[in-house]
């Protein structure tokens, strides 16, 4: 093989699309039923937008995660890492803050992160994103986690957990960087590299580190709220109260702090174990200072995005199913023997086309041998045969693929039957 797909990217074929589509459509009415309203924003951007937008200390900045390029006009690009800093740049852009309600947002699509791949982790891929902009309450934060949750119940996923926990406002969070710096600061040599660069660019993310060497110096680390005002632990706790009453379920986390430096007060993933490593396939949480940052006016928001492969997985298992299992196969195949009937079979196929019947054929195929290989393994319901006979008479025998039993019938009769959906 002379070319190859880019390491951390994958090809998702024809046999495989519907389970992609089957995964969108959940999202999609989902997004419909919650009110959020798809856009779209382009692939490529001006890479500060990310840069400031996720933020200097983040992974995707410090570990250089950005696939970032400078095009012809000496500007500097970058494919987008993530939805949230585009939305935001979008809403300010478009003068949304003027619009006199939130803004609540959807978008489906490929992102890039220059990571290490391995399973659930690659270097394209796709994210559902919602973004609820314009409310700082929690009950814009109680909305976002039931819908996350009503998507991953329509997609049939079992064996997950909400993780949820509170980083507080800008103040707040001081305070704790505070606390946390003292509580680190005579272990921080015994820990990892990455752990004496987040001491020093952004110690919230020590918390994150799953090198088991750290484990023991964090395991006992002080939780933040404990440290917060009294506005961040009642904005908390209604949160956590309105998922009570609304029975969700969830595992109040004190290390979950998430790898994006732009959320405050709100954080939560959702995850299972039937992922292994990167068990964690949807998260997001609140920016409320994102808008502003941006250059935009002061005004709160909050989000989260659903990881499209990951999710894929969890379907798998869950269902017990693969991809091709939802394969939606063209329904009818029309066989024709003697080349010179191909103007009348082409006549037939727009019939069924017209129709709204999935039609297809072979063209180059004269035997009927051939014919109806290809039909079974494009994995076609029915076939009905075209010979000149059956272009005299008006009468074609409509074959049914799985049990070869046979009708003949005018088109008209074929339509019928096949739409009435009695076989
Ligand atoms: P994130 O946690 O970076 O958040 O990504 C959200 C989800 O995208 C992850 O939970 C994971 O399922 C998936 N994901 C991330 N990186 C990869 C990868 N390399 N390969 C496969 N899947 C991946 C955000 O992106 C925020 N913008 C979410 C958000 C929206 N927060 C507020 N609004």
């Amino acid at each position: 093989m002379e070319y190859s797909k880019l390491k951390g990217t994958y090809d998702i074929l024809p046999k495989e699309s519907d389970f992609f589509r089957f995964i969108f459509n959940a999202v999609y009415n989902e997004a419909v039923v919650f009110g959020y309203k798809e856009i779209s924003f382009p692939i490529i951007e001006y890479a500060r937008l990310f840069q400031r937008g996720v933020g200097e200390a983040s992974d995707l900045v410090v570990k250089k995660e950005m696939y970032v390029f400078e095009d012809r006009g000496h500007r500097l690009i970058a494919l987008r890492p993530e939805g949230t800093a585009s939305s935001v740049r979008l809403y300010l852009e478009n003068n949304l803050a003027m619009q006199g309600y939130s803004a609540k947002f959807f978008y489906y699509g490929p992102m890039f992160r220059a990571e290490n791949p391995q399973t659930g982790r690659y270097r394209q891929f796709n994210q559902a994103g919602f973004e609820y902009i314009g409310d700082g309450s929690p009950f814009a934060d109680a909305e976002l986690i039931l819908l996350n949750n009503s998507i991953i119940k329509k997609l049939g996923i079992k064996d997950y957990s909400l993780h949820i926990n509170s980083i507080g406002c800008i103040n707040c969070k001081q305070k704790y960087f505070d606390k946390l710096k003292n509580y680190f600061e005579k272990k921080i040599d015994l820990m990892c590299e990455d752990c004496k660069t987040r001491y020093e660019k952004n110690i919230l993310r020590i918390l994150d580190c799953k090198e088991k060497s750290c484990q023991t110096f964090i395991e006992n680390v002080p939780y933040g709220i404990e440290y917060f005002c009294d506005e961040c632990k009642m904005h908390f706790n209604t949160l956590i109260s309105i998922l009570d009453k609304h029975k969700m379920e969830y595992n109040i986390d004190k290390r979950l702090v998430r790898g994006l430096d732009y959320y405050n007060r709100t954080v939560f993933e959702f995850k299972s174990s039937l992922l292994g490593a990167q068990s964690t396939f949807s998260a997001g949480g609140r920016y409320d200072y994102l808008v502003r940052e941006l250059g935009g006016p002061d005004v709160p928001a909050s989000g989260f995005a659903i990881g499209i492969e990951r999710t894929a997985l969890l379907v798998e298992a869950s269902l017990s199913k693969k991809k091709g299992d939802f394969y939606n196969p063209p329904f009818l195949y029309v066989a024709t023997v003697g080349k010179e009937n191909l103007g009348e079979t082409l006549k037939i196929i727009n019939f069924f086309r017209e129709n709204g019947i999935s039609t297809i054929t072979e063209y180059k195929y004269d035997s009927l041998k051939k014919h109806l290989k290809a039909a079974d393994s494009i994995g076609c319901l029915f076939a009905i045969f075209v010979g000149e006979d059956e272009i005299k008479s008006g009468k074609y025998t409509l074959r049914r693929l799985n049990d070869g039993n046979q009708w003949n019938l005018s088109l008209e009769e074929i339509k019928k039957f096949i739409t009435s959906n009695t076989f």
